[in-house]
């Protein structure tokens, strides 16, 4: 064993007499002269209790961790188990030590209950830590060391966790070996700052060695999953006074990671440890390929995520390809690496800090003459599918599978030989890149141009005939039917009177102003985001457009009462230039319709703005906020509430929903002047975790058409994703992130809403 230098000495040897004494002969020899080490990695709690002198009834229990090394004394193996006699013999002796020392310090010993040692580990300490333990972990301690194959939150499943408690489970396994936590059931509360599970590769709990906090669902289907790096593990529980959450079950299994080896034929696939899980820290494999004679190597990571290093330098984890390249980060799926030999060596290394799901790899071989049979080979060298070539998507990365296309009847023909979607056409957008597809656009004057860039004559709309194919010319009549009034009935007839929607006085006959005066529901009883289309006027009366005062349009939001909007957390962080958390930087406008037309539109200032507090800027996680409206709004037939969801709604998939907003109308482009809406469709939440790399949490729902075109994008977020139910529409989600816009299977995410539904209610009443 090596020797550990350094100077601190933390429990003298004073009572090295004792010590030397339970150094029986023979055991597990070691003992290594002058210097020692032998350290162990010890964990003490000390417990201190604050009696607050002036305020007697106030009492608050602290729990310390930290670690002490034993200085002159040989580590042996009974040390790693708790039930030895070995080790409650140091242990007591370390107790006693702690508790004279504190009982020498007049300031301290009146605080001090009592310590315990969690466990000894041989180890090379140079610092003495010792940490205030997270707030969260200073209730009821309850310890309890278990070697079983199954651990369960307590109660599991009869009844659901205790409130305020701290239950830890200690899982040490054979030397030599790792432990592999799987949870095949994890169902806490949604909020981690309630409750939650860490766990720590170590069998105490001090942070730098925490792998994970846990809270919330995780379905059956994609379980959560441990390695340790070495035969310890350490798992905590920690409750507060609500609960009524069924809890977790967890297997632990013991696992000697093989990882590496040598592989040849002429295909064949490998993978990190563990994966699709973390793969375990201070880990190094790897792969020696070997192909037949005159052949190459090609390798493929259909998926790749590797924690880089504090520089992103590739300086934490990473793959290398010897004599090739070094990988890490997140790689694009299917990232290529090939070598001009029948040899390839791929190692993985991870290093001793956070670690990430790893990768998948692929090799097969291809002839130095024909690197790409059956497919197509991009200038970049890579091999894509021949039904890829002239979809209107760059799948080589270098646009080549687009060159010189024949486009059929569903595409554009650009005159530059390359196919966009026909739906791009005369959006204003030069899709071609020599402007073919924004070619004859327009419509003669006289003429009504359909949704579809169709033209009619002008005398044919609302003729109650549909001259346009999609109908467009049909759209909206009846409102242009009650052009000066404000509202019309359900019998035809129109109202000029202001806002009589909901004013409590029956105005139309037939009291069609009166009814339905709650959430969800649209005035007109008749009737881009990119991929979609203009909304019509009041098809969407809870989409609100927040303004940076003064200046431009920046995030939607929905109307969910006369006083509170809810938008998305990430539109409400500060950064360097815009004070985006205070209610003072903005406007809300209210029944907008068109930017055009502000001053139409309601006009309101922000009361408060409240964050969800566990929103994480990283992983967008719990992306959403309200505001509170500086007075209460009234309801007119362009300005009305969504309804909410319940806690327990779920929304399958396959659903369809609507989006709205004045976000980009594409990827990288620019807001739209009208308000856009198109349909969605509620994706699985498995699926769509696959597609986005393992990102999406039980507080994110997708949404998209996976085929690519139609979805949200940048300036849409915040707002509705709106679903028909019961003839009314409720607040599905709320526009949060995606990989792009409108990317083929890359979906949309937005806020879960029925997760929030009692966070709603607690903040603003509603
Ligand atoms: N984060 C974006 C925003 O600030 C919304 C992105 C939605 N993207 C998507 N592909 N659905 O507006």
């Amino acid at each position: 064993r090596p020797t550990c230098d350094g100077t601190v000495t933390f429990l003298p040897a004073s009572d090295n007499k004792k010590l030397e004494k339970k150094r029986g002969p023979g055991k597990v020899g070691i003992i290594v002269a002058l210097v020692i080490f032998a350290a162990i990695l010890a964990l003490i709690i000390g417990l201190l209790v604050w009696h607050f002198h002036f305020r007697k009834d106030l009492k608050s229990q602290r729990i310390y961790t930290g670690s002490l090394r034993i200085t002159n004394q040989a580590f042996v193996d009974a040390y790693e188990n708790p039930d030895s006699a070995e080790f409650k013999d140091l242990a007591n002796q370390v107790m006693a030590q702690l508790k004279s020392m504190y009982s020498e310090s007049p300031q301290l010993s009146k605080y001090y209950v009592g310590s315990k040692v969690q466990a000894f580990r041989y180890v090379c300490i140079v610092n003495l830590s010792l940490t205030a333990l997270d707030t969260r972990l200073f209730s009821k301690t309850r310890s309890e060391y278990s070697a079983e194959e199954i651990i369960t939150s307590p109660g599991f499943p009869d009844k659901p966790y205790a409130p305020n408690s701290f239950v830890q489970w200690q899982l040490r396994g054979d030397p030599g070996h790792m432990l592999k936590l799987s949870f095949d059931t994890f169902n806490l509360e949604e909020d981690c700052s309630n409750d939650f599970v860490r766990v720590y590769d170590s069998l105490v709990a001090m942070d730098k060695h925490l792998m994970e906090e846990e809270c919330g669902f995780y379905s059956p289907s994609n379980p959560l999953t441990f390695i340790s790096s070495r035969n310890v593990m350490l798992v905590t529980l920690v409750t507060n006074e609500e609960g009524n959450f069924p809890g977790f079950r967890a297997r632990v299994t013991q696992i000697k990671l093989a990882c590496g080896g040598k592989l040849s034929g002429t295909s064949g696939s490998f993978k990190s440890p563990n994966f699709p899980s973390y793969y375990p820290p201070n880990t190094t494999c790897q792969w020696d390929i070997e192909v037949p004679d005159g052949k190459y190597v090609k390798l493929r990571f259909p998926k790749f995520m590797v924690s880089t290093g504090s520089l992103n330098h590739c300086s934490g984890d990473y793959v290398q390809i010897v004599g090739k390249s070094t990988l890490c980060g997140q790689q694009l799926a299917n990232t290529m690496v090939t070598v001009n030999s029948n040899k390839m060596t791929v190692v993985f290394k991870s290093d001793s800090s956070q670690v990430d799901r790893g990768f998948s790899a692929t090799y097969e071989i291809f002839e130095p003459t024909d690197p790409c049979p059956d497919k197509f080979q991009c200038d970049n060298k890579r091999c894509v599918n021949p039904s890829l070539r002239c979809d209107g998507w760059n799948d080589c990365g270098d646009s080549t599978d687009e060159r010189s296309c024949k486009c059929d009847a569903s595409m554009i023909q650009c005159r530059n030989g390359i196919c966009k979607p026909m739906l791009w056409r005369c959006d204003g957008v030069n899709d071609c890149g020599d402007d073919t597809d924004e070619l004859n656009c327009g419509c003669k004057t006289g003429e009504f141009k359909c949704n579809d860039n169709q033209c009619v004559s002008e005398m044919k709309k609302c003729d109650r005939n549909r001259d346009c194919k999609d109908g467009s010319d049909e759209d909206g009549c009846s409102r242009e039917i009650c052009k000066d009034s404000t509202f019309m009935c359900g019998n035809g007839k129109c109202i000029t009177k202001p806002n009589p929607m909901c004013d409590g006085q029956d105005d139309c006959d037939d009291g069609s102003d009166e009814s339905n005066c709650n959430c969800g529901k649209r005035a007109y009883t008749k009737s881009r985001i990119v991929g979609g289309q203009e909304a019509d006027v009041g098809e969407f009366p809870w989409q609100v457009s927040l303004h940076v005062k003064n200046t431009a349009h920046v995030c939607g939001a929905s109307i969910i009462s006369e006083r509170w909007l809810v938008t998305a957390a990430h539109c409400v962080q500060d950064d360097p230039k815009i004070k985006y958390s205070q209610p003072g930087t903005w406007e809300a406008y209210l029944g907008l319709h068109t930017q055009k037309e502000k001053q139409k539109a309601t006009k309101k200032l922000l009361k408060q703005i409240i964050p969800h507090k566990n929103y994480n800027s990283h992983t967008y996680d719990n992306d959403i906020a309200l505001m509170e409206l500086d007075s209460p709004v009234t309801f007119s037939a362009t300005i009305r509430p969504i309804c909410l969801p319940t806690a327990t709604d779920v929304f399958p998939a396959g659903e369809t929903v609507s989006i709205s907003g004045w976000g980009a109308t594409r990827e990288g482009g620019s807001g739209a002047t009208v308000l856009q809406k198109a349909n969605v469709r509620i994706i699985n939440s498995t699926v769509c975790d696959e597609l986005m790399n393992g990102q999406i949490t039980s507080r994110m729902t997708c949404a998209g058409v996976l085929s690519g075109g139609v979805d949200a994008c940048q300036g849409d977020s915040g707002g509705p994703m709106s679903i028909l139910s019961n003839e009314r529409m409720y607040l599905a989600g709320v526009v949060s992130w995606g990989d792009g816009c409108a990317r083929r299977d890359k979906p949309g995410i937005y806020t879960n809403m029925p997760k929030f539904r009692a966070w709603i209610k607690e903040k603003t009443g509603v």
